[in-house]
């Protein structure tokens, strides 16, 4: 296994693994390690089946099924898909079902079907976000908790007409929501990281509504200054694990044509 950076913040290919076969534990251990230390990790995986992307993601702990993405069903339902055809192109910046109480630790996403170009994957370090943040904001942070709410999707869709007012009162009375600091620790490198994402996160308990506002319009933005960045082209048959305690994400919503990828999302725990 051969580990090269992909970029400053985060970001790194892994050579010479075969995710197709099975892993010893000493290997599911290096890619850990792997992941912990690059946050993102780019492994070619050509032919990859659903049964071997379940394996691999049942490596890293117990595989879930995704809260609302469509599944493969029968027997395959931890293995959700990401179809542009269907409308899903995960294109805001977002960490995985931050909604939950305990998101997803991580996500293995292979590409299915690619556009012919764009559809590239932007990745942020929540960590080196943070650690760029003033004195000063890391005080004020301290200690505050945000709400995150799987709602907020269908508001936004709601506004622009994507879902009805139904739709969207079902969505709240689902109350599909969680409290997270805004400030997280790492479990396994004791990094803080920024916690607040433009999807899910509606408010910062306890404060005014609109300092509540600014404060998190201004952490989103900071979040995924270019430095704190990686830029994903995908190639065929790319396999991609992130770090959800440690990442946000999106997809450029630039291509034509039809973007399917087949994703597994490994189980989070309190603390981590
Ligand atoms: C996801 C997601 C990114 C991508 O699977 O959670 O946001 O590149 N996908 O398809
Ligand atoms: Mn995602």
């Amino acid at each position: 296994m051969r580990i090269t950076r992909l970029g400053s913040a985060l970001g790194a290919r892994v050579d010479g693994l075969d995710v197709t076969a099975g892993l010893d534990a000493g290997t599911v251990e290096g890619l850990y390690q792997a992941l912990v230390d690059h946050a993102v990790l780019v492994i070619p995986a050509p032919g990859l089946t659903p049964d071997q992307h379940m394996a691999l993601g049942r490596a890293f702990g117990e595989i879930e099924v995704h809260a609302f993405f469509p599944n493969l069903g029968s027997g395959y339902e931890q293995v959700s898909v990401l179809d542009s055809a269907q409308g899903n192109t995960a294109s805001m910046w977002h960490t995985d079902e931050s909604f939950l109480p305990h998101p997803p630790m991580g996500t293995l996403t292979h590409a299915e079907v690619l556009p012919e170009v764009g559809g590239d994957t932007l990745f942020a370090s929540t960590s080196a976000a943070y650690d760029a943040l003033s004195p000063n904001m890391k005080a004020y942070l301290e200690g505050l908790v945000a709400v995150h709410d799987l709602s907020r999707t269908t508001e936004l869709r709601f506004r622009f007409g994507g879902a009805t007012p139904q739709q969207y009162a079902d969505a709240i009375a689902a109350d599909r929501r969680s409290l997270h600091p805004v400030v997280r620790t790492h479990p396994e490198t004791g990094a803080k990281g920024l916690f607040v994402n433009p999807t899910y996160t509606r408010h910062i308990a306890g404060l005014p509504p609109d300092e509540s506002d600014a404060v998190l319009q201004f952490l989103c933005r900071h979040s995924v200054k270019e430095p704190f960045t990686y830029r994903h082209r995908w190639a065929d048959g790319d396999l991609l694990v992130w770090d959800n305690r440690a990442t946000m994400h999106m997809v450029l919503n630039d291509f034509e044509g039809h973007r399917l990828m087949h994703r597994v999302s490994v189980v989070g725990h309190a603390g981590g």
